[in-house]
């Protein structure tokens, strides 16, 4: 399969502090790759890379085309959707003003529209709550809300910061399973970045592993559940 999603040596900064360590690793097309690492690795920063939300140094590739340098709009433009750690929908807009959001770089308006209602139908939950308030939503629905903004745009590639973080098993096995009916049904990349590996590498077709800023090992998600040291360090048993 190729690659949607290829990084090369890439660098991140806070201020004059590097962070990534020229890290490489790369999304195959119509795949779940995952990023896993202990806290502080580098994961969220790779994602903020990803979106030129920080200043990079080294090669990111998009379908073939070179995306570092472009500004964070340009790139979801291009198809790149990020839902941040912490989800970061608007608390103060209801559900539907949310997902109207989502959709504001898209130009096909009627097209966005109907996918109001495919976003319900995967997360039957926020059409109840349509009009309520963001910031009054459960930790469950609110991920779930971030995702189907995030899916407004159309993206090619959906870019995952921890979606898990702090919910119910029940919740995130509900999540994690329309992760996957999204992936098949609309050939969505995913990166999915998680501390909870486990659970990553059960939706996760290929995984690579960050430690202080460096990628250290990658593979099969099989691979790594059957290594020993991630066994040991990263899964407990
Ligand atoms: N805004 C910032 N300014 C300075 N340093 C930062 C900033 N954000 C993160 N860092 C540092 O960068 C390193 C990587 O942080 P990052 O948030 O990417 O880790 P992470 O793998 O996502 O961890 P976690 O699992 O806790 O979310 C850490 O040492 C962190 O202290
Ligand atoms: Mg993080």
């Amino acid at each position: 399969m190729s690659a949607i999603l290829q990084v090369k040596k890439l660098e991140a900064f806070y201020g004059g502090t590097r962070v990534l360590q020229g890290i490489d690793f790369e999304v195959a097309e119509g795949g779940i790759t995952t990023i896993l690492g202990a806290n502080g690795a580098g994961k969220t920063t790779t994602l903020r890379a990803l979106s030129a939300l920080i200043k990079t140094k080294g090669e990111i590739w998009f379908q073939g085309r070179r995306i570092d340098g472009l500004s964070t709009e340009k790139i979801a433009g291009l198809g790149v959707a990020h839902v941040p750690d912490g989800r970061g929908t608007l608390v103060n807009l209801t559900v539907e003003e949310n997902l109207r959001v989502g959709a504001y770089l898209r130009r096909d308006r009627a097209a966005a529209e109907a996918d109001f209602e495919r976003m319900y139908s995967y997360f039957p939950r926020l059409r109840e709550r349509r009009q309520q308030q963001a910031g009054t939503l459960s930790g469950g629905e609110q991920q779930m809300l971030a995702i189907s903004r995030a899916l407004m745009l159309k993206p090619k590639l959906l870019l995952l910061d921890e979606p898990s973080f702090g919910l119910a098993p029940l919740i995130i096995r509900e999540i994690f399973d329309i992760m996957r009916l999204i992936n098949r049904e609309e050939r969505v990349s995913i990166l999915l970045v998680e501390q909870n590996v486990a659970r990553a590498l059960e939706l996760a077709d290929h995984a690579w592993l960050i430690e202080t800023g460096s990628t250290v090992m990658s593979g099969t998600s099989k691979e790594l559940r059957d290594n020993e040291q991630i066994r040991r360090s990263y899964l407990g048993f």
